[in-house]
């Protein structure tokens, strides 16, 4: 019996005009759980993410959270039932301070587990801390990316989608970031992640989806993706 899924994706189509992008894609993630959506680049991952975060319209499928479908609804109303993402691009705000823009993430607790605290964040990347007066604007891609994944976690989601969040950041910050996302999924929140660096993924993932074309071309645990050579060879390596 599979464990209950917090979040559910089921038979999810999208377009961009008349290019047929997603084409019936699934996948359940469970509370707490890392799951990482892998595959060659333009193979339709950040599609996904937007879809399920309503910033592209589906045109069929279900997203549900809890049992809620949220699939169609407008972007903040999937964040406010409690979804968060965090884009490839950083979104910043330039002009006021790494600690304003924080605060602007803050939203009260939905579970039990208790909220998180901007100390907290700073915990994290004590950079952060030595900035926390600067404009957000002057702070490096890194030290923005890092902002970001601050921001949306603030905002106490169930589920967090995060895309592609190592790129470009030094091997150091590399891991401060991984052990972020164990540490957020300690607390009971779910990380869909979108990972270029495979090692990483199949680090901190309990199960992987492989997409090829805008489908889900393999499902299973990391061990199970080592152990399929050929999955690898056809769907995610250069050749
Ligand atoms: N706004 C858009 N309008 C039209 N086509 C798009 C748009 N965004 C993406 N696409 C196309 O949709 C397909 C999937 O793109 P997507 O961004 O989901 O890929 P990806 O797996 O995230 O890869 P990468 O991040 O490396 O680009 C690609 O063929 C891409 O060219
Ligand atoms: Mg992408």
């Amino acid at each position: 019996m599979a464990t209950p899924a917090l979040l559910e994706v089921e038979d999810l189509n999208a377009h961009y005009d008349k290019s047929h992008i997603l084409h019936g894609v699934s996948m359940r993630i469970a509370s707490g759980e890392i799951v990482s959506l892998l595959g060659r680049n333009g193979s339709g991952r950040s599609t996904t993410l937007k879809t399920i975060m309503g910033l592209v319209k589906p045109t069929s499928g279900h997203v549900r959270l809890d049992g809620r479908d949220l699939a169609g609804e407008r972007a903040f109303r999937i964040a406010r039932a409690g979804i968060a993402y965090v884009p490839e691009e950083r979104e910043i705000f330039a002009n006021i301070t790494v600690e304003e823009n924080m605060r602007i993430g803050v939203q009260p607790a939905r579970t039990e587990a208790p909220a998180w605290t901007v100390g907290q964040m700073y915990d994290f990347f004590p950079q952060l801390k030595q900035r926390r007066d600067t404009a957000a604007g002057m702070l490096s891609g890194g030290e923005q990316q890092m902002l970001t994944m601050c921001r949306a976690l603030l905002g106490n989601p169930r589920v967090i989608l995060i895309d592609e969040p190592t790129e470009g950041l030094a091997p150091k910050i590399v891991e401060v970031v991984t052990d972020m996302i164990r540490e957020i999924c300690r607390k009971g929140v779910s990380v869909l992640l979108v990972e270029q660096k495979l090692t990483i993924a199949m680090r901190v993932s309990a199960r992987v989806y492989v997409m090829g074309h805008g489908e889900i071309v393999f499902e299973g645990t990391p061990d199970s993706l080592r152990g399929a050579p050929e999955v690898r060879r056809e769907w995610l390596e250069v050749s």
